[in-house]
């Protein structure tokens, strides 16, 4: 029998319970749903709904079904079509009547909005710690190479040279947003929903700002009907998670390409890299294309959810159950993907010398636009003149370095035999110093901030 089961004369189709049914995804609530359960069985003993007998005897029953789903040893009934309706359930089986008076002026619809956010916020708490390790192992990283100097790409063509802790600490940067993202989402779903009742508001005098504060929560919901169907802390989290994976999977691209032989500056451990079933020699990133692989997911989550929310009439409907299947796959993801991706980083091999190797002197062309411009030519007229050497010395096959001066001269008059010093790319590098530039100095300021971020300050 099914807890609503009054006014059917008939049992649920087996079909349709197997559609309807979602105990097979949100027992992962059960936690909440009881944490949820105890705190509205002494808000309804305050509002004098319960007698004190009846709330020790709910709570005591509450926490002995906790224990066995902490056990694993809670049996699943037929008729538990839910998180919701399993545990109350239990909990009448266990305590007597008496657990039946714990719905009292409660729907699941606020039950399910409650425990749903609850989990939703123990959610994030777990995915900032991974995505904290991993910033922090793309800072130990970018410290033991303010030196390295690697070129740095613009449309993937080279552009000017960077530092190759520059390159790893803006993937430092990017996941700073996430966790602030994070941080402002777990902020504003702390609202609880608990006691909008099915829709209208509960008759009872229950004290809703103190049945929040009891859960952890900043408030309760301001407006019943609003409260049952607002899913947009789900959307809010499917929309961080799509964008941190778009992040991973950005650093991912980055490295493959760098770890291709072609370009050889890093290389991946053996332990973070997959070899082929038939070519002997092949030595492949598989993890970086499954963080490629799965942000294509993340983003179909949350596109998918939008697409459920976006017609949905007022108050609770059903299709709001899609909510949490969505948001698991979300997160599992990005639990498997963080530990991963922080482990290939801590481990990642950085090869200076290939770096080294690949700097050629075209990089150094507005170098040589800003020697031109230190001589007092207008920017633009000195771009365009060292667009000028850039063509002669590719018409004579020869570096920048290697044109006679005489050629400059003839392109503009101002280039002088001090013009030696722009060749030298540590010096391009270190003239970058202005706040977040790439030049060592900068750089060190940059990882004194990225550290007080890490050590929780300057939020
Ligand atoms: N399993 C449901 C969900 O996840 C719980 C709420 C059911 N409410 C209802 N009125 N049928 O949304």
């Amino acid at each position: 029998m099914s807890l609503w089961g009054g006014r059917f004369s008939e049992p649920s189709d087996e079909d349709l319970r197997r559609l309807n049914d979602s105990i097979g995804f949100d027992r992962a609530l059960y936690a909440e749903d009881i944490a949820g359960s105890i705190a509205y069985a002494r808000a309804l003993a305050a509002a004098g709904v319960l007698a004190a007998d009846e709330v020790k005897a709910i709570v005591a029953g509450l926490q002995q079904v906790l224990a066995e789903f902490d056990n694993d040893i809670f049996t699943l009934m037929p008729a538990d079509e839910d998180i919701h309706t399993a545990v109350e359930r239990r909990l009448i089986e266990l305590v007597g009547d008496v657990g039946g008076k714990l719905h009292t002026g409660r729907s699941r619809n606020d039950q399910v909005a409650t425990d749903f956010r609850l989990w939703s916020m123990r959610a994030v708490d777990r995915l900032l710690s991974d995505l904290r390790q991993l910033q922090t192992a793309l800072v130990e990283m970018a410290e033991r190479h303010i030196d390295c100097v690697m070129p740095g790409y613009t449309h993937l063509q080279p552009a000017q040279p960077i530092t190759a802790a520059h390159w790893l600490l803006s993937y430092f940067w990017m996941l700073e947003r996430d966790v602030d993202c994070l941080v402002s989402a777990r902020d504003r779903m702390a609202v609880c929903p608990l006691g909008a009742g099915a829709l209208a508001g509960t008759p009872l005098s229950i004290d809703r700002h103190a049945l929040a504060n009891s859960l952890g929560f900043r408030r309760p919901s301001e407006n019943s009907l609003d409260a049952v169907s607002d899913r947009d802390f789900v959307a809010d989290l499917l929309y961080a998670c799509a964008l941190c994976a778009a992040h991973l999977s950005r650093l991912a691209e980055d490295i493959l390409i760098y770890s291709n032989p072609a370009f050889a500056f890093i290389s991946l451990d053996d332990r973070y890299s997959t070899g082929s079933s038939l070519m002997p020699q092949k030595r492949n990133a598989d993890p970086m294309e499954l963080m490629r692989g799965k942000t294509g997911r993340l983003i179909g989550n949350l596109s998918g959810f939008l697409s459920t929310l976006k017609s949905l009439p007022s108050g609770y409907n059903k299709d709001l159950q899609e909510d949490k299947e969505a948001l698991f796959d979300s997160l599992d993801a990005l639990a498997r993907l963080l530990p991963v991706m922080s482990a290939s980083i801590r481990s990642l091999q950085i090869n200076a010398q290939a770096m080294a190797a690949a700097l050629t002197e075209d990089l150094l062309a507005t170098d040589l636009a800003d020697y031109l411009v230190r001589k007092g030519l207008p920017f633009r007229q000195a771009h365009h003149a060292v667009g000028m050497v850039v063509r002669r010395a590719g018409e004579l096959s020869v570096e920048l370095s290697a044109l006679p001066l005489a050629e400059l001269q003839g392109i503009n008059p101002l280039f002088a035999p001090d013009v030696e010093a722009v060749f030298d790319f540590a010096q391009s590098v270190a003239q970058r110093r202005a706040f977040g530039g790439t030049a060592p100095t900068a750089v060190r300021e940059q990882i004194a901030l990225a550290k007080q971020r890490l050590a929780g300050q300057e939020r």
